[in-house]
């Protein structure tokens, strides 16, 4: 939607303009998947969908919402802040509003419309970049002096307190800190980054969503996260030298990896791989080895449908009809599993063929119509001027 037209809805809504245009990315994430709460490495893009929000300031300390996607509104007083079981979509504000409180920031109320453009539960991180819009939306109005990474962190435990998802803190990194042309190459432990470029001519990533809706992903990704603390306990007690998973090396694992339950070790041997993995990546990414990348999405493909078990019936299928058609070098699943989107890196002259043969193949095992997003690596939140 243009943003003439938002800004028409917003004098509707609120009788007066607003004084910004806050806009926060989804991602895609290219290798490194649930790593990051596990102190690993990570190397997402934003893409070119973006959250927008629309915001004024009002000095009766209420924060008042409309959702374009939604059609409904909101309102809450910064006074009394609790999470809702209502019209949960308000739990993002909400949450981003308490813990501001909480770290002790002056903030006051706000008139707000939100148009995002991400894709809901098809893992490319809808929630991350509400997160990152309200947050910077309370720093331009109320002249916060926060930290790109303690806005990070605030985005996280807002969502882990007032969502429930465990989340680690890859979503909300890319969503605020990303830069055009580069993926981040995220130190999940040092919360050190870097930008590599990406500079695969003649290639793109085609993501495609399953249109599985992440069932139950929020229990079964803090399963996942409870699995991983189980692991780490037994590692722990094997060799007492390993406090996070991260200080698991593979030779470790290859040593004493037999000594754990058949979970743990699946779980660490995903880890541990996957985090290699990310390093290798960057390193070909920097080369322009776009065929030892793409080798790479796959292994990694392969390791959360058989070791870390986040994948599905359908996202492998997707992976499946990959590897049969020429021009493509990889595919992986992407964000959290347990449904939402693969992506492909592919040649560009064979993107169209793959998007025909994906229509028709997946379209007639799963009686579902798969969406396709021709993704544009993007900068991160921004103030719209
Ligand atoms: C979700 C979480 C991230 C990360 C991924 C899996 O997107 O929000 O923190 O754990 O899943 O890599």
């Amino acid at each position: 939607m243009k943003k003439e037209n938002l800004i028409k809805q917003y004098k509707t809504i609120y009788k007066k303009v607003p004084t910004h245009i806050i806009r926060a990315p989804g991602r895609i994430n290219l290798i490194g998947e649930h790593t990051d709460y596990n102190d690993g490495f990570v190397l997402p893009i934003a893409i070119d969908k973006y959250t927008n929000m629309l915001v004024s300031k009002n000095s009766d300390g209420k924060i008042r919402l409309y959702d374009l996607k939604y059609k409904e509104k909101e309102e809450f007083d910064i006074k009394k802040i609790k999470p809702t079981q209502q019209k949960k979509w308000s739990n993002y504000q909400r949450g981003i509003a308490k813990v501001l409180l909480d770290a002790g920031y002056k903030i006051g109320g706000m008139d707000v419309l939100i148009f995002s453009e991400v894709p809901e539960g098809a893992g490319l991180s809808s929630s991350a970049s509400i997160e990152i819009t309200t947050l910077l939306s309370f720093k331009e109005l109320y002249d916060l002096e926060i930290k790109p990474i303690e806005m990070i962190e605030f985005a996280r435990k807002a969502e882990n307190d007032f969502v429930g998802v465990q989340c680690g803190i890859m979503d909300q990194f890319a969503s605020l800190l990303s830069k055009e042309g580069n993926a981040l190459f995220i130190d999940c432990r040092s919360l050190k980054y870097q930008y590599v470029t990406l500079s695969f001519m003649g290639y793109s990533f085609l993501v495609c969503n399953s249109m599985v809706k992440r069932k139950l992903a929020e229990s079964s990704y803090n399963k996942r996260r409870k699995d991983c603390k189980y692991a780490l306990r037994a590692f722990h007690k094997i060799l007492p030298r390993i406090v996070s998973l991260r200080n698991i090396s593979i030779d470790d694992f290859q040593k004493y990896g037999g000594l754990l339950s058949k979970k743990s070790r699946k779980r660490i041997e995903h880890y541990a791989y996957e985090n290699e993995r990310v390093k290798q990546a960057v390193e070909v990414l920097k080369k322009g080895n776009a065929k030892a990348f793409g080798e790479l999405m796959y292994k990694s493909h392969k390791s959360l449908k058989e070791l870390y078990e986040v994948s599905t019936e359908e996202l492998d299928l997707l992976v499946e009809i990959g590897k049969e058609e020429p021009g493509v070098l990889g595919a992986r699943l992407t964000g959290a599993g347990f449904g939402g989107c693969v992506i492909y890196l592919v040649e560009d002259s064979c993107i169209e063929k793959l998007k025909e043969k994906i229509l028709y193949v997946y379209s007639k095992k799963t009686g579902l119509v798969p969406q396709f997003y021709e993704v544009v690596s993007s900068r991160g939140a921004y103030v719209l001027t």
